[in-house]
């Protein structure tokens, strides 16, 4: 028993919990994941699995992402990525509904299957579905040799190391990671992107690592705020174009660790239902860096402010109008909007953490949730 808990901490490496630990080596993992991959000086991205299958995906009706929860989530982010640099149609489906709604598939298909796991059992059932319709699978798994990854016809393995803790945290970084790759050397080789926007791209997605660990840096910060907001009962999560997929992962991640009710919404859907729900009591987290959508959601945040919402913005840090009427504001590192999900859902993973933690909660192991779902 003594040995046993001897060995846990030695893995912990220090940290109080396997997901402190997992979040702070993200930008590590999101180097490994890059690395032998993306060549800047080079204006490369080495992807086998791409080259081997590249007239499929070149040439395909459409792209479908399956995943389930924070791998769906990454997929969103890849909709988003794919569309905007590759310019084919994609559609993102929850694992679980695409394998029984008798979906229409050929093989001009090309399925991208996310997991970190491998194993998600309504994922493996989509996969071997879309397969046996005649797509073309591709995988993007963390565990080397999964069934996922065995089942597919090519993939790409994100390299976040052992995922312990049960809430996602470096393997969604990392699944986005391999997502900006994809888009980018399809995009690239399509056409649709220009070199000299290629080029700033594989620049700019070099420095991500080290813009993580600066965004690390807001850990005290989301600590303190940690202690204003651990004892609301709800919370929203508004973002926008890239960063709606980081809302629903930001709310995700408290509603498993800490329960506390929370829903991530596309900022501008709020007056569709939600504002109903928003008055003093309610914390309000957008996700506001800067990109072309600041002005609309900068609109949004106000439309909260006049119903009293608590305010929590993820700006840039030379932020001036969200942080001027926001109640509070973690900042973070600017980078291009395609690349920003990464950098925002870091602050969104430790506020997380340090709320469950002063809720008493069991961080690494919440109730009723396993790290790998493989039965229905
Ligand atoms: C994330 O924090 C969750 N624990 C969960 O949603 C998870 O992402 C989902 O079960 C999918 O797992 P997979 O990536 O291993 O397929």
């Amino acid at each position: 028993q003594q040995l046993q808990m001897d060995i846990e901490q030695i893995e912990k490496g220090g940290f109080e919990h396997f997901m402190l630990k997992e979040i702070y080596e993200q930008p590590r993992s999101i180097r490994d994941t890059l690395r032998g991959r993306l060549l800047p000086e080079q204006g490369l991205i080495n992807m086998r699995g791409i080259d081997e299958y590249k007239e499929k995906f070149l040439n395909a009706n459409r792209i479908i992402i399956v995943g389930c929860g924070t791998s769906w989530h990454a997929g969103l982010v890849g909709e988003y990525m794919i569309e905007d640099l590759v310019r084919i149609p994609v559609e993102v489906e929850y694992a679980s509904e695409f394998r029984y709604r008798n979906p229409l598939i050929n093989e001009k298909d090309v399925v991208i299957a996310i997991s970190q796991s491998g194993e998600t059992a309504d994922t493996l059932a989509a996969v071997k579905l879309a397969k046996s319709m005649g797509a073309t699978i591709f995988g993007i798994c963390n565990v080397v040799g999964s069934s996922i990854a065995r089942e597919t016809h090519a993939g790409a393995y994100t390299h976040a190391g052992p995922e312990i803790g049960v809430a996602s945290t470096k393997a969604f970084t990392a699944q986005i990671t391999v997502l900006a790759l994809m888009a980018l050397k399809l995009g690239y080789m399509k056409g649709t992107l220009s070199e000299s926007r290629y080029m700033r791209l594989l620049i700019e997605l070099n420095s991500i690592p080290e813009k993580v660990e600066e965004t690390l840096k807001c850990d005290p910060i989301t600590r303190y705020l940690a202690e204003i907001y651990k004892d609301s009962n709800n919370a929203l999560y508004l973002g926008r174009g890239y960063n709606f997929p980081v809302a629903l992962e930001g709310a995700l991640k408290l509603k498993e660790i800490s329960y506390i009710h929370a829903e991530g919404y596309p900022a501008a859907e709020m007056k569709h239902g939600p504002i109903a729900l928003i008055d003093e009591n309610m914390p309000v987290i957008v996700i506001a860096p800067k990109s072309d959508q600041y002005d609309k959601i900068f609109s949004n945040v106000q439309e909260v402010k006049a119903r009293k919402g608590k305010i929590l913005a993820i700006v840039n840090h030379d932020d001036e109008d969200i942080a001027s009427i926001a109640d509070h504001i973690i900042e973070v590192p600017e980078t291009e909007n395609i690349f920003s999900p990464i950098i925002n859902t870091i602050p969104l993973q430790l506020l997380s953490y340090h709320i469950a933690l002063l809720r008493g909660c069991n961080v690494d192991q919440p109730r009723n949730l396993a790290k790998s779902v493989t039965v229905e």
